[in-house]
């Protein structure tokens, strides 16, 4: 593989998952929310998602990753983009609330760690939005975005925890 069909992956890989990596890391900064499940049970006598998913953080990861895709509309000068940026906006938080409800059923309190679940299950979210908005990024560029989000939520997590915007560095 050429360095320049590398660097052309690597592009493709951060316009393809910017939008949901934004709307995946801005709902941290609500610090208090009105939790979607509204503090109700499961079957199973446990939290269906919990106090770490609220309808604000919802609001402000829907708000910072429309953002992104709309400074690319503007930058392009084409709506296009909207047309899967949107969805994978949608697709990020929805994964990172289904990844909640399986920790919830695994017995992971809200905040406990669980390795890859808490990495990808926005990545998921995000593919099959990109995917469902009519793009079609090669395996490639989803392979390099699965390395990317592992690489950078060790690090951006780190950060969140010493800014203490988060109780654990995870
Ligand atoms: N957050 C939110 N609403 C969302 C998603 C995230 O308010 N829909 C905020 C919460 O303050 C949450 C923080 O962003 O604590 C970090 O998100 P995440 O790591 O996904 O939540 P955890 O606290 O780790 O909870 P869980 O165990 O359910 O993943
Ligand atoms: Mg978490």
């Amino acid at each position: 593989m050429g360095g320049s069909a590398l660097v052309s992956i690597l592009y493709y890989t951060f316009m393809y998952y910017l939008p949901a990596m934004t709307a995946n890391a801005t709902p941290v900064f609500v610090k208090k929310g009105k939790p979607i499940d509204a503090g109700k049970k499961f079957l199973d006598g446990r939290r269906i998602l919990g106090d770490g998913k609220t309808y604000e953080g919802f609001i402000v990861g829907i708000y910072f990753g429309i953002l992104v895709v709309s400074a690319y509309v503007v930058l392009a000068g084409d709506f296009s983009y909207f047309r899967w940026g949107v969805p994978s906006v949608i697709g990020a938080l929805l994964g990172d609330m289904l990844g909640s409800f399986i920790k919830r059923r695994l017995n992971i309190p809200r905040g406990g760690k669980a390795f890859l679940l808490d990495q990808l299950d926005f990545f998921f979210g995000a593919t099959i939005g990109i995917i469902f908005g009519g793009a079609a990024p090669s395996l490639y560029v989803i392979s390099c975005g699965l390395i990317v989000i592992l690489t950078l939520h060790v690090i951006t997590n780190r950060i969140a925890y010493e800014l203490k915007l988060k109780d654990v560095p995870w």
